[in-house]
């Protein structure tokens, strides 16, 4: 997904006024995890629905303080020192026989999840303030299902809108979910508020501590006086693709869904946990104005993390339920509620967060004298493994190492669900990240329920060399070290070991 931080893609039905002052667009090439948590509504307990979550990994059900966010070792978006976290309702497809299907993002494929672009602006001349330590906030509402105000001079009325884009022309942006086929992609828009009351970090309510500024435009203008302190606008674009939705024929049928059960997109909204380092944070929104050119973030922010470094940031997902693939009902058990009245507040399906995590994606095969070491990345220019390789369309786990081992070699790397690699060592750049998850999440040709690497990514096992043969654990290594060159602490946070398997994995489909 890509997190931008833009105004210049702004397209909104009330068109919004020009904007002065400095911006950037934070394309997020990854995301941690989709699964229902929430720790801002829901903190502690599965949440109602599933959410698409970006950003630092140290994310978890409880973020109990903005010093959780700094124990994040990577994060899916590029800037080192903001390890916020960002989420979005998932959004499904009901096909026409009641089945739901999850809806792509842009550059999702070959195994790897894609991200969304979080812009950060500032408008006007006014003072501009970094969002504090501990600062939490959401934008729209997951229970609506009508905005009569859309399109009208009252600016907050528009501010959460989609967009049907079309390879030769955009549509204009509506607050409903255009249910039809959009060929380049559906565009969902979320422009959080940013007139803060000065001193709430996270009321009750998540909400009332913010306010959009007065007047027709919901990105720029005058804050109220109840909200005199403007804060950096901040706004997610998501681009999903819609083509592996049509039937053979071309057609688009069915609907599509927001995983709350709303077929009419009014409930569309966002959630953001600040994990900036905050003084660095205001001295980029008063120096940085990168604008829409993405070459010019490493001069703002220094070095970023790379695309595949935000690929692997994954974090495993602890909800042991099926997200993705053919799925009878929204995850919970969310019923499809139409409006145009405000949508009840239904019970789901309840499911405790599990002491262990439920799905892990290696499989287990120290007794074949073999252990998981991780998912590696075989991004570089030669083959992160070069020793031997096979393609093979019935590519299971076992018949990797078995390959291997007949070769003679002590490495094994499984990509993207058909290919084995094999070697004796493998470049420390390319190696698994201690601490991190990784993007591994194709599953093998062979056997669905195994996991076999994705595009440019290595499930990689090694042969135990007689002594103890154990799966690398998972825990969140040291923080991102500081490119300014102070120190850093090295608090740690223990993750579990991860023994069992994943229940089922559903092929990942594939966007050309
Ligand atoms: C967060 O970390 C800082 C610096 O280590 C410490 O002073 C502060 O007490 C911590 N706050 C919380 C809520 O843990
Ligand atoms: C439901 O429809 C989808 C899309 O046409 C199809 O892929 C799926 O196999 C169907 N499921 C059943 C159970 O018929
Ligand atoms: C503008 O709309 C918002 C909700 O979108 C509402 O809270 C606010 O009162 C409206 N302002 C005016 C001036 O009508
Ligand atoms: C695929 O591999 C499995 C297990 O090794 C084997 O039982 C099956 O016959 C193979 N299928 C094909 C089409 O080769
Ligand atoms: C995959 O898992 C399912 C459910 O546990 C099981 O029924 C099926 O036989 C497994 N398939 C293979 C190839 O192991
Ligand atoms: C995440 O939360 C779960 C449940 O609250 C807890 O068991 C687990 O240790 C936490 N993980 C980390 C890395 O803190």
């Amino acid at each position: 997904m890509q997190f931008a931080v833009a105004l210049g893609l702004l397209a909104s039905a009330a068109a919004p006024a020009a904007a002065s002052g400095n911006f950037f667009r934070i394309p997020c090439a990854g995301r941690l995890v989709d699964e229902r948590a929430d720790p801002i509504i829901s903190p502690d307990v599965v949440s109602q629905h599933v959410h698409e979550i970006a950003g630092g990994n140290a994310f978890n059900f409880s973020m109990p303080s903005y010093n959780t966010t700094q124990q994040s070792s990577c994060s899916s978006c590029p800037i080192k020192k903001d390890l916020s976290n960002y989420w979005t309702p998932k959004l499904y497809w009901q096909a026409p026989n009641g089945s739901f299907f999850d809806v792509p993002r842009l550059g999702e494929g070959l195994g790897q999840r894609a991200g969304m672009t979080v812009n950060r602006a500032q408008t006007g001349q006014e003072h501009v303030q970094a969002f504090p330590a501990g600062f939490r906030m959401l934008a729209g509402n997951p229970f609506a299902r009508s905005n009569p105000g859309f399109g009208g001079s009252n600016g907050s009325a528009n501010a959460i809108n989609w967009q049907c884009l079309h390879n030769s022309y955009h549509e204009p942006a509506t607050g409903n979910l255009p249910n039809k086929y959009c060929d380049y992609a559906l565009r969902a828009q979320i422009f959080f508020p940013s007139c803060w009351d000065g001193h709430t970090l996270d009321p009750p309510d998540h909400s009332s501590h913010m306010s959009y500024p007065v007047g027709p435009n919901y990105d720029n203008g005058d804050c109220p006086s109840t909200h005199p302190v403007k804060l950096v606008n901040i706004f997610f674009e998501i681009d999903y693709v819609m083509n592996t939705l049509l039937d053979d024929s071309g057609n688009f049928h069915g609907r599509l869904v927001l995983a709350q059960g709303d077929p009419t997109g009014y409930g569309l909204h966002g959630d953001f946990i600040n994990g900036w380092d905050v003084p660095y944070l205001q001295e980029k929104i008063e120096s940085c104005n990168a604008g829409d050119d993405q070459s010019a973030l490493p001069g703002c922010f220094g070095t970023l993390f790379t695309n595949d470094e935000q690929h692997q940031c994954t974090i495993p997902p602890m909800v042991d339920e099926d997200v993705t693939g053919e799925l009878k009902a929204l995850p919970g058990n969310n019923p499809v509620q139409n409006g145009p009245t405000t949508a009840a507040n239904l019970p789901v399906k309840e499911l405790a967060i599990p002491a262990t995590p439920p799905a892990v994606d290696y499989t287990d095969m120290t007794a074949q004298g073999w252990s998981y070491q991780g998912c590696a990345s075989d991004t570089g220019s030669g083959r992160a493994l070069s020793g031997a390789s096979q393609t093979d369309n019935n590519m299971t786990v076992s018949g990797c190492l078995d390959f291997c081992a007949g070769k003679g070699y002590s490495l094994a790397g499984i990509e993207y669900g058909t290919q084995c690699y094999c070697d004796n060592s493998i470049p420390a750049s390319q190696a698994p990240v201690k601490g991190q998850w990784g993007g591994c999440y194709m599953p093998c040709a062979g056997n669905a329920n195994e996991t076999c690497g994705a595009g440019d990514a290595l499930s990689l096992y090694k042969k135990c060399d007689g002594g103890a043969c154990t799966n690398a654990g998972f825990e969140l290594g040291t923080p991102v070290p500081d490119t300014d060159g102070g120190s850093t602490s090295t608090r740690k946070a223990r993750r579990s070991h991860l023994e069992r398997h994943r229940r089922s994995l559903r092929p990942v489909q594939i966007v050309s």
